[in-house]
């Protein structure tokens, strides 16, 4: 794995056009750190086209969500097949946009991540508690929760690769990050999760866990200072090419070594 992860979320922001071009924006002043992953997660039908574009580019391709079957009559869906065609390493599952607006679920977060394991995509697993839960002093067990109903029967050998992001709810699009050490301290409460589940050793070699919510090139700085925030998850600031470029070359310069 690598030492940090830059993952940027388009979200259904942009239509095509938008898409290539920011794409070839970002791809032109890109320069690469073998110890910094910079994945870009655009709309699924902007996916063929950028991945022409992304020519012999380090540039990562992820997709912002997968189905759990490999083939079959799911109108609508996408398969970890399908997305390995169109140039995808990654895909985000268990967004909290998902989960908010379509109902998904942890067991469904479970499926996809079997699934995607299987066909040697790397998951970015989300989790993160709502304004209420952490109102009613139950962000803790919201997380927690989420892992271990999306990771429990997992079977892991050492060699996957699986990033999960914590994103505060309440936090993402409000342009207001959480303090840092506090999300250092929910990663550190993630981790204990996943210890729990699988091996020590396993969960160092096969897990990161990354920030997510209202990250630009001024705040990451003080996520990434912190011992286990191994990269973020951006939003909004990943539809500018050179806030987002920031926040790589901030990455770059923060966390080398
Ligand atoms: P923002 O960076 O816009 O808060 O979005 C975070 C997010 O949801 C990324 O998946």
């Amino acid at each position: 794995m690598k030492n940090i992860y830059i993952i940027a979320n388009w979200k259904m922001q942009l239509n095509l056009k938008e898409s290539i071009d920011l794409f070839n924006n970002i791809k032109q002043k890109f320069s690469h750190s073998e110890d910094v992953e910079t994945v870009i997660c655009p709309s699924y039908i902007s996916l063929p086209d950028i991945n022409r574009c992304k020519g012999g580019s380090k540039i990562r391709l992820g997709a912002q969500d997968v189905f759990w079957e490999d083939v079959g009559a799911y109108t609508g869906e996408i398969s970890c097949e399908m997305l390995k065609d169109v140039g995808c390493n990654y895909t985000i599952i268990g967004h909290s946009d998902r989960r908010k607006y379509f109902k998904e679920s942890d067991e469904m977060a479970h499926y996809k991540l079997r699934t995607v394991l299987k066909n040697s995509l790397v998951p970015i697993v989300c989790v993160g508690e709502t304004f209420q839960e952490r109102q009613e002093g139950k962000k803790e067990y919201a997380v927690i929760s989420q892992i271990t109903k999306a990771m429990s029967g997992i079977d892991l050998l050492g060699t996957e690769e699986i990033i999960v992001a914590y994103e505060p709810i309440w936090v993402i699009g409000s342009g207001r990050a959480i303090n840092a050490e506090e999300a250092e301290y929910m990663h550190q409460v993630i981790k204990q999760a996943l210890i729990d589940i699988f091996p020590v050793d396993i969960t160092e070699k096969c897990f990161r866990i990354i920030y997510g919510g209202s990250i630009n090139q001024t705040n990451i700085k003080t996520f990434l200072v912190q011992p286990n925030i191994k990269g973020v998850l951006v939003g909004g600031a990943s539809l500018n090419p050179d806030e987002f470029l920031g926040i790589v070359s901030e990455a770059k310069r923060e966390k080398c070594y």
